[in-house]
């Protein structure tokens, strides 16, 4: 994905300690921004901000459409510096970094969010979205990492979405497995539809697309 300089450099930075601060795939974060720019979100959530990285191409995408990104992080430390890395990628007005419990905090967060990104405790996936799904606007997009490198723990959130008619959703073998879902009320109404498979293949085309 297409960023300004300022913020490849931060993100060139932190992908140096991936292993440390438990970072998305890059692989993951370039669908992850592309699926953020195609779907012009204006509310964000993510659930898991570690040191910033994948906020950070939240973010940028959201910069685009005049939205706004809610991170949630529970380690205090790592939420300041999370903080600091993405004021040093000029995004501390597109971003705000809260940091508590995403229980607690998403019980809290009014919405409605059009975009979710979950990648915290996968123990905690179903329960996250429980307290997401009733704050999605229509429609909104969902994407959840390591569905492929955590298949156990996450196999109560995979049945979870698949028993939830206005979700729509599917895995990509990218990273550690990131499932991708539109989230549509009614479910069938074309107009939404369309625009969801058109922003999926617009993002798949990305990834067929020879590296650079
Ligand atoms: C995999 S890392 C997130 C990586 C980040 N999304 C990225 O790609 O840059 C998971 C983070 O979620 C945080 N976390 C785990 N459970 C949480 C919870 N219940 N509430 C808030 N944060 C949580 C952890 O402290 C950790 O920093």
């Amino acid at each position: 994905m297409t960023v300004s300089p300022r913020v490849r450099e931060v993100l060139s930075r932190l992908e140096e300690t991936r292993w440390k601060y438990y970072n998305l795939h890059p692989a993951s974060g370039e669908v992850l921004a592309l699926l953020a720019r195609v779907s012009r979100p204006q509310r964000v959530i993510e659930v898991g901000t570690s040191n910033g990285y994948s906020a950070i191409l939240l973010g940028e995408a959201a910069r685009e459409s005049g939205g706004q990104v809610v991170t949630i992080e529970r380690n205090s430390h790592v939420a300041a510096e999370a903080q600091r890395n993405i004021a040093e990628a000029g995004l501390q007005d597109v971003v705000t970094v809260l940091s508590g419990s995403a229980y607690k905090v998403l019980r809290d967060l009014p919405g409605p969010w059009d975009f979710a990104f979950l990648d915290a405790t996968k123990q905690e996936y179903v329960g996250y979205l429980d307290r997401i799904l009733p704050k999605f606007a229509s429609p909104a997009l969902l994407v959840a990492d390591n569905l492929l490198s955590h298949e156990e723990e996450l196999a109560e959130f995979r049945e979870r979405v698949a028993a939830e008619p206005r979700l729509d959703a599917t895995i990509l073998p990218i990273g550690t497995g990131l499932l991708v879902g539109v989230y549509d009320q009614p479910p069938s109404e074309p107009a939404h539809a369309e625009r969801a498979a058109v922003a999926l293949n617009e993002v798949l085309a990305a990834v067929q697309a020879p590296a650079r």
